[in-house]
């Protein structure tokens, strides 16, 4: 069995038992064994390995969790963002023209784009990433999207209720039908999870309740895009319907944040539904930012992610995301990184990343700086020095 010490650590962001809100050790190093974490200690107690990463002193994380992004679609929509500049409003109704562009392009077209803004993402430090269809709109191009994302990730989504494409304008109950019949059927087998676009002009309480629970019924877990434009029923019903996320979250009422806070695990460890908030989209469409305090001080679990997608946020920088936070949305740095790292891993439910304590995957981040402060302190800066994915330098 090969072993690598990462050593010399001058701050080490676990995520679990050390100091403050982010389980922090100074002078650390990590042990990591057939790609998990094998021992975390100090520096001077570091145990024999086969190989070593000097860290120099620097600051080292776990990789950020991205637990919201759309990769798999063609073209851009560069003209829109200008418009939008100059004064035109974000409504959602681009999404028709990557629709049209995504079905055009072949398989290696669409494989590309996936691939490279994956591997952007990777250079940023993000070690795991969510992948939503949600740009093909049939059948058969909602599942070559899934089966392209499935070769890029575990967490994949099926996004068919992202719009109503244009040919089923006039009849949408058709199109539900066709979303909860043979789309789901073929879309299943490549897909972790289902979610809906539920907001005006996209899907409606009903749609979004109907197609959510046909696609829990044939096993896959449920996530939303809710209360992004404004207000609505669709944060109540991810709370309805146990969803691990509601995603935007930009418009609440009390009610929703006292819905969220009602799903908190007894045992302290936050809500079983996360409020995933994606400031990349309220940078790109000029709009206000979500109100990440209320739901911090009301104990809601947040999550961080990207929406990277061609037309209301196109980045897929975690780091960037985690400056937003901390500048506009008044989180603390702690609290953004905690949120772009332990609170995507579980609003993707899982307990083995987002985490640096033994046991869980070898993913992480060695920083061109000397804390985790400097992610939002020097916005901007390629800060990523080194990135391990299951233990592997890449
Ligand atoms: O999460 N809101 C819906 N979907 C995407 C936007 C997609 C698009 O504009 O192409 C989002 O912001
Ligand atoms: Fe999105």
């Amino acid at each position: 069995m090969s072993s690598l010490l990462v050593d010399n650590i001058g701050e080490l962001v676990t995520n679990g038992a050390g100091e403050g809100p982010l389980g922090i050790r100074r002078n650390a190093a990590v042990l990591i064994e057939e790609g998990r974490v094998a021992w975390v200690g100090p520096a001077a107690y570091a145990p024999a390995a086969d190989r070593r990463v000097d860290a120099g002193g620097a600051a080292v994380l776990p990789g950020f969790v991205d637990s919201h992004a759309h990769l798999v679609f063609a073209g851009d929509r560069a003209a829109e963002f200008a418009a939008r500049m100059a004064g035109q409003p974000y409504t959602g109704g681009g999404i028709r023209t990557t629709v049209g562009a995504t079905r055009a392009a072949s398989d290696d077209e669409l494989r590309t784009t996936v691939r490279r803004l994956r591997g952007e993402a990777l250079r940023q430090g993000t070690t795991t990433m969510e992948i939503k269809s949600g740009y093909g709109l049939t059948v058969a191009d909602e599942a070559r999207s899934l089966r392209i994302a499935a070769e890029t990730s575990a967490e994949t989504t099926f996004l068919g209720a992202h719009v109503v494409p244009a040919e089923y304008a006039d009849r949408p109950d058709d199109y539900v039908g066709l979303v909860c019949g043979p789309m789901l059927a073929a879309a299943a087998p490549h897909a972790k999870w289902i979610d809906v676009f539920c907001e005006r002009g996209a899907f409606d309480v009903d749609h979004a309740r109907a197609i959510l629970a046909c696609g829990q019924a044939a096993g896959l877990g449920v996530r939303l895009h809710a209360n992004q434009l404004g207000p609505g029923p669709g944060v109540l019903l991810g709370v309805e319907l146990d969803a691990a996320s509601v995603d935007h979250c930009t418009h609440l009422s009390d009610a929703d944040v006292a819905a969220l806070a009602g799903t908190a695990h007894s045992d302290g460890s936050g809500t079983r539904t996360v409020a995933t908030l994606l400031p990349g989209a309220e940078f790109s469409t000029r709009s206000p930012y979500p109100d990440a305090r209320r739901l911090l001080d009301a104990g809601v679990t947040v999550a961080l992610a990207t929406d990277c997608n061609p037309g209301s946020s196109y980045t897929s920088s975690m780091p960037f995301c985690v400056a937003l936070a901390v500048r506009e949305m008044r989180m603390t740095p702690a609290e953004a990184v905690r949120a772009a790292t332990l609170g995507g891993a579980r609003a993707l439910r899982r307990d083995d990343i987002g985490v640096l304590t033994p046991g869980a995957r070898a993913d992480l981040v060695v920083l061109e700086a000397p804390s985790y402060l400097h992610l939002a302190y020097r916005p901007g800066v390629p800060l990523i020095r080194q990135v391990l994915l299951n233990g592997v330098p890449k």
